[in-house]
């Protein structure tokens, strides 16, 4: 009997999932019994489903119910159309398997918000004339009510006042490594990491004719005393660590003495502390990297003499 293959096709939309599955379908269906198909479809059950996933009136449906009717139809697609062609020994050929939930209902998930209904109307449709309306979700809402805990990327466009209103509850919020975007305006005394400009000739609201595009890392708290063993390098070593949003203040001290902390950079939970000074008479150069969680650094610390260099297992630990 003749063994079924089951080849998925995806991307998003407007990739060209389905010229490629017919071009693939024209190409093999002379060689093989080729079925032709396309998640969530496909079964009646499946069809069903999707009406109700892409009723309005459902807007508050919660991501989790949202993932488990997507697994629903899937179930029901795999039972009614894949297992029964497979077995025929047929070749499924499908639009969207796994990979669509995997990317839409566990990552690529958007919410945009505004307390003016009328932009909210105006995203609602240039989403859908995008093909993108799957992918985000536009709500009337106060962002100062709006819960961003789960949120891995903040991109907004608020005047510089809110912007700085929202500082607090975005560092109490979002968790660490979750990055913000805003653009034209900055974040007030909270330093960005990274920044662009653009040259857009149509802009006519802000500084018109041109755009900044700011990004920050939302930083974990380093703050505190660290303390770790370097063998041959000291013995016990101690960071103390101040923090100023993603900038750090550190002193590093060792038996006897303090050693140089030329550079401290700390995005989301990484920090990267470069040190110089003299052990038992001998300068030395430490690169000490690592991921920050909890009451724990752990990475690698390179450490130089100027001729030779050698990389080592890293751990700190924060005292209570
Ligand atoms: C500079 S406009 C940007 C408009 C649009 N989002 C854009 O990118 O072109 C700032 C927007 O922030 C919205 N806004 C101000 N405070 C808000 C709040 N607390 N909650 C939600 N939206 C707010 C205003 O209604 C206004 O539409």
């Amino acid at each position: 009997m003749p063994r079924g293959i089951f080849i998925t096709i995806e991307g998003p939309e407007g990739a060209g999932k389905t010229t490629q599955a017919r071009l693939l379908y024209e190409h093999l269906r002379p060689r093989y019994p080729v079925l032709h198909t396309r998640e969530p479809g496909g079964t009646t059950i499946g069809e069903q489903i999707r009406t109700l996933l892409l009723d309005e009136d459902f807007r508050e449906m919660a991501p989790q119910a949202e993932m488990l009717l997507f697994a629903a139809a899937r179930a029901q697609f795999v039972s009614e159309v894949v297992e029964p062609a497979l077995r025929e020994g047929r070749l499924v050929l499908s639009e969207r398997y796994v990979d669509a939930s995997v990317a839409y209902q566990g990552y690529a998930r958007g919410l945009g918000v505004d307390i003016d209904p009328r932009l909210v109307n105006l995203a609602r449709d240039n989403a859908k004339r995008a093909g993108v309306e799957s992918l985000a979700k536009f709500e009337v809402r106060d962002l100062f009510d709006t819960d961003l805990r789960e949120a891995s990327i903040v991109t907004m466009y608020l005047l510089p006042e809110v912007n700085r209103q929202l500082v607090p509850r975005l560092l109490q919020q979002l968790k660490p490594g979750a990055r913000i975007v805003s653009h034209d305006y900055d974040l007030g005394e909270w330093t960005h990491d990274e920044m662009v400009e653009v040259a857009v000739p149509e802009k006519m609201v802000g500084p018109m004719g041109r755009s900044k595009v700011f990004l920050w890392v939302v930083p974990v708290d380093a703050r505190g005393a660290w303390s770790f063993e370097l063998p041959g390098h000291g013995g016990p070593w101690q960071f103390r660590i101040g923090q100023s949003y993603q900038l750090l203040d550190v002193e590093a001290r060792v038996p006897g003495g303090v050693m140089a902390v030329r550079g401290a950079r700390l995005r989301g939970d990484e920090v990267r502390l470069a040190v110089t000074g003299t052990l038992a008479g001998k300068p030395w150069n430490q690169l000490f990297r690592g991921k920050l969680a909890g009451d724990r650094i752990a990475g690698q610390v390179r450490v130089s003499d100027g001729e030779n260099t050698a990389s080592y297992p890293w751990t700190a630990t924060r005292k209570p």
